[in-house]
């Protein structure tokens, strides 16, 4: 497939500013480097509009189609990658690993970043397509809605942004291989903090006191039972608490004590359900056990959604680059993603891009597998020139 070749001619390139944003791993918003390094690449391809600095540190790129647009609806296209990394010790010992102590390219951004890149680059030679290719690098998708910053700046208002398209490399999916479902694909991601002010006292006298742990422990399990007694056997949810903070003395019963987990489910239905059941359980165990306890719950990500029609369109050019037995349809995953405010303004489709046997994300010995490079930036290419065909 011509497509293919001219990618595998630009796969060197491609892993080459892999490498190195690899070797320069930045956190949420401080991405500063980097986006450097992509608005420069972005305007030696010739990129016809440029424009840095939405969302604080995201890049977009125009690139325009030579062909007529002809009765066609759709203006253009966004295609979405993130650039941030993660605090993690890298320990891969590769020789383009993390040169910063404690920052890594964990969740494999930077193949996101270059495979963009490298579709950007190829559509600026070629420009087979009508319309707008609008190539999109945003911060902050490792918890801090980097993309929500980039359209409060006008990300889908100022380009001709009429879908939107993701994309994550994934783990434990042969390379060569893409994996996708319509309708919910990840978890929306709420956060929950709990502080329980209980009566301090000596750990022999517990009758006069109000046992901060006691309170804590009751919550946990309580917490528990919206999973299994409130929400329907057929729908999603979790509750993790994954931090209980208390006490210091064996002989002490502390006065406080604090709580935090999160919350995950596949609909507004259910993510509504279980923040009044969190709040309700909180209200009852404060009742029964006479501490206060003060929460406060916040929505994060929303739930990721593929558009059905968008994803049958993904489905199809995954097929035309990996054959139509490596595409496959996917369960949802409980994790989050960003992604999921861009699909709540846009219709669009996520997809996931086979990353092979690698370590999981978010794993200090994970890498982001070059090998998969060809694929996804083949990906984004048929997706351009198949949306926008004239
Ligand atoms: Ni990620």
């Amino acid at each position: 497939m011509p497509i293919v070749n001219r990618v595998a001619d630009l796969q060197p390139d491609i892993q080459a500013w892999r490498r190195d944003i690899h070797e320069h791993p930045e956190l949420l918003y401080d991405v500063d480097r980097t986006a450097a390094f992509v608005a420069e690449r972005l305007r030696e391809f010739g990129c016809d509009e440029i424009a840095t600095g939405l969302g604080r540190t995201g890049v977009v790129g125009v690139i325009r189609g030579r062909k007529a647009a002809g009765q066609r609806e759709i203006r253009g296209i966004g295609l979405r990658a993130d650039m941030d990394a993660l605090p993690i010790v890298e320990a891969t010992k590769l020789p383009y690993a993390s040169r910063t102590p404690g920052k890594m390219h964990a969740c494999g951004h930077d193949g996101h970043t270059a495979m963009l890149l490298g579709a950007a680059r190829y559509l600026s030679e070629t420009r087979n397509f009508a319309g707008d290719a609008v190539v999109i690098f945003q911060p902050a998708e490792e918890g801090g809605a980097g993309a929500a910053a980039m359209i409060r700046d006008g990300l889908l208002d100022r380009f001709a942004i009429d879908q939107v398209y993701g994309m994550h490399n994934g783990p434990g999916i042969p390379v060569g291989s893409f994996a996708i479902r319509p309708g919910p694909i990840m978890a929306s991601t709420d956060s929950v903090d709990i502080s329980i002010e209980g009566r301090g006292g000596h750990a022999a006298r517990p009758h006069l006191s109000i046992d901060s742990v006691m309170v804590g422990a009751q919550l946990i399990t309580a917490l528990q039972s919206i999973v299994s007694r409130s929400v329907d056997p057929l729908e999603s949810a979790v509750v993790s608490i994954c931090e209980f903070h208390a006490g210091n003395a064996r002989n002490v019963i502390p006065q406080t004590a604090e709580l935090k987990g999160t919350v995950r489910t596949l609909t507004a239905e259910v993510r509504a359900l279980v923040e009044k059941r969190v709040r309700e359980v909180v209200d009852g165990v404060a009742r029964i056990t006479g501490a206060k306890i003060n929460l406060k719950y916040e929505r994060g990500y929303p739930v990721v959604v593929n558009h059905p029609s968008q994803t049958d369109v993904a489905i199809q050019v995954a097929k035309e680059v990996a054959g139509d037995a490596n595409v496959q349809e996917m369960v949802p995953l409980m994790g989050g993603e960003d992604f999921a405010f861009m699909l709540e303004q846009r219709p669009g489709a996520f997809i996931f891009c086979g990353n092979g046997d690698s370590a999981g994300l978010h794993h200090p010995a994970y890498d982001f597998n070059d090998e998969a490079i060809v694929f996804g930036t083949s990906y984004w290419i048929k997706l351009v020139e198949n949306t926008l065909a004239a």
